[in-house]
């Protein structure tokens, strides 16, 4: 990397190279890695930087209170998905939601699926265990198989080129869906940073931007102040998700907010709470009110799927009533606090899934067998989440 490309700050795109990382598959063949980042470095982007340029200024006007930010899609997109389908699927979802939010909000909708990108997964445990059989853990289709068997498990670098292939197509139809006005933009969580890095590029005025996504997002296993990911993502200009646990700290949030984006430019940043029903309340004031302190221009949304998740055996289980719980809690909490409430994080599938609870979804424990597909976590079905797009469009009443 040339001097003249690195920014006074001393960050550039392999920077996070010098920092501990958390989530990082192990590859066994580092020539082969290297051989899959200098290809990715020459591909296509995946995004257009003046899109993504866009949702910067539509985020700055929602950080000052116009409008509202609808994010959802898969919690981890698949090799096996039909893309053509995938789209439509998303794109009619988002309009059906569309239909229900748009009227009650003040301002425009702002829609961004979790698509084009979504496939890399950071895991609780670094094994899995059967019968006595360890292997590593699953991370997503863009590092390993899910089949539980040692050569599926083993990462491969091959899989960045094909989830970046498939990305790249999934990208151009859901612009094409829509027209380029009005496509519903892309995000994923930034999570494999050779990835990442490799579809690092530069505008004419040389500002950086990731192009693997229109919006990225920190998950809350990565957000280590000093850590890699924390120093690739505060170097692109592309919008920047923060997830918050219910283990942040108001000086972990202000101190992160501060690295991130030192400018404190309105709406570059979006804290997406998931705390979980039973804990925002406790959790989510004080958080706000030291961002407010600092002086701190972010926009505030809520995920209220990743903290309410339990186990019933082997299964991942979320009921509808604990997710409309933590929105209601997120809303009377950000208007006390003089907060715009400003957007919903939702994991959600088009296809008539039976992964939630409740609602127009599967009753009982049982029923969640009858059609689970999700290569990850339990996401919404179509008809719950128009269902609840109706729900908060009545909260905006
Ligand atoms: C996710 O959004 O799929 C995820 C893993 O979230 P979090 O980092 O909030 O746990
Ligand atoms: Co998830």
């Amino acid at each position: 990397m040339s001097a003249t490309l690195v920014h006074p700050d001393g960050w550039y795109p392999a920077s996070w190279r010098r920092h501990p990382v958390r989530q990082m598959p192990a590859y066994a063949d580092g020539a082969a890695l290297r051989l899959v980042e200098q290809r990715l470095a020459g591909a296509a982007p995946v995004i257009l930087i003046d899109q993504a340029a866009r949702l910067r200024t539509a985020m700055a006007r929602l950080e000052r209170g116009e409008g509202f930010l609808l994010q959802g899609g898969d919690c981890a997109e698949s090799f096996d998905d039909p893309v053509a389908e995938q789209v439509a699927g998303i794109v009619g979802l988002f309009d059906a939601m569309a239909a229900r939010l748009a009227p009650a909000i003040d301002g425009p909708l702002i829609e961004v699926a979790r698509i084009a990108g979504q496939f890399a997964k950071p895991r609780s445990a670094e094994v899995e265990c059967h019968d006595g059989v360890g292997l590593p853990a699953y991370r997503g289709d863009i590092v390993n198989g899910a089949a539980f068997d040692a050569c599926a498990r083993a990462a491969d670098p091959q899989r960045m080129i094909r989830a970046h292939m498939q990305s790249v197509g999934t990208a151009a139809s859901l612009a094409a869906a829509r027209g380029a006005g009005s496509p519903v933009l892309t995000s994923h969580e930034a999570l494999l940073l050779p990835y990442e890095e490799a579809l690092t590029r530069r505008d004419p005025v040389g500002r950086w931007w990731a192009t693997s996504g229109h919006l990225l997002w920190i998950g809350d296993r990565t957000r280590q102040i000093d850590g890699a990911h924390v120093e690739y993502l505060r170097g692109i200009d592309n919008v920047v998700g923060v997830k918050c646990g219910p283990s942040m700290t108001s000086d972990e949030l202000c101190r992160l907010v501060e690295t991130l984006d030192p400018a404190n430019r309105p709406g570059k940043l979006v804290m997406i709470g998931r705390f979980g029903a039973r804990r925002i309340a406790e959790a989510l004031p004080p958080l706000m009110r030291a961002a407010e302190e600092a002086g701190k221009q972010l926009v505030w949304a809520i995920d209220p799927m990743h903290g309410n998740t339990s186990m019933v055996g082997k299964r991942k289980v979320r009921r509808l009533p604990d997710i409309l719980a933590e929105i209601d809690a997120f809303f009377a909490i950000a208007r006390a606090e003089g907060v715009h409430p400003g957007g919903l994080h939702l994991e959600m599938s088009a296809l008539d899934v039976t992964e939630c609870l409740g609602g127009r979804g599967p009753a009982s424990l049982d029923d969640l067998e009858r059609n689970w597909l999700t290569a990850c976590d339990p996401r919404l079905n179509a008809r719950q989440a128009i269902d609840l797009a109706g729900h908060v469009a009545a909260l905006f009443a």
